[in-house]
């Protein structure tokens, strides 16, 4: 675990998740989006575990005592139309529990997720999110920068479809779509 210099030592852990680990993640997305999205993005995250399509996948658990209190997910995503190969993954969903947040886990699993993808050779990373979250942790606006998302994003929403390098030099030389996994790549996954 990193130290975050603005704050004190964490009570909490990170490491990858483990089979056993699976019901306490659904009660993670299913609590923490709360009433109407909570189901649907426990569910979405149920199928991606087993989505081919979606491997290598990199999925993360921050835990305080003996409880899972928060998830991060990161799945295999392709960039078409270019005709240099590039290893890129989408960020999605990550969750924590209510009564966990604002303690700086979420921040410190993009962090650790982060460096895991980048050890494991993914040079882009996007995300579709907060756009007054992201930016903290070095994610910054991916259509400008030539990346399209899969399906529309209403011009409002722009600054929400963000991109990350984790290897310089790749912003700039690559563009093109991104197609994310058989059951990302969901247009109910990519409205509001
Ligand atoms: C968004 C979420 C993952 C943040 O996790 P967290 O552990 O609480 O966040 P951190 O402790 O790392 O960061 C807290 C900071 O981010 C800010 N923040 C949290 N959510 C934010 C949002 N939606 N937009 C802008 N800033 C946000 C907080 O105000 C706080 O700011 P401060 O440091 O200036 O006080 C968490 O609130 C959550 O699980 N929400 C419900 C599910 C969700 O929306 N997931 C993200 C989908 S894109």
């Amino acid at each position: 675990m990193h130290k975050n210099s603005n704050r004190p030592e964490k009570p909490f852990n990170i490491r990858k998740s483990i089979e056993s680990d699976k019901l306490e993640i659904k009660n993670i997305h299913t609590k923490a989006f709360g009433e109407k999205k909570g189901p649907e993005i426990a569910e979405l995250v149920k199928k991606l575990f087993n989505d081919k399509t979606a491997m290598p996948l990199f999925s993360l658990v921050a835990i305080e005592g003996d409880k899972i209190v928060g998830h991060i997910l990161c799945t295999k995503v392709k960039i078409i139309q270019t005709m240099e190969p590039v290893s890129a993954q989408i960020l999605a969903p990550l969750a924590i529990l209510s009564d966990f947040q604002n303690k700086g886990i979420g921040a410190q699993l993009i962090k650790e997720g982060l460096n895991l993808l980048k050890d494991s050779g993914v040079e882009l990373v996007f995300v579709l999110g907060h756009p007054g979250y992201y930016p903290r942790t070095g994610f910054i606006p991916a259509r400008a920068l030539g990346f399209e998302a899969p399906y529309h994003i209403p011009e409002e929403h722009a600054g929400a479809w963000m991109v990350q390098e984790l290897c310089s030099g790749v912003i700039g030389r690559i563009k093109g779509a991104v197609q994310c996994s058989d059951v990302l790549n969901q247009p109910e996954h990519w409205r509001e």
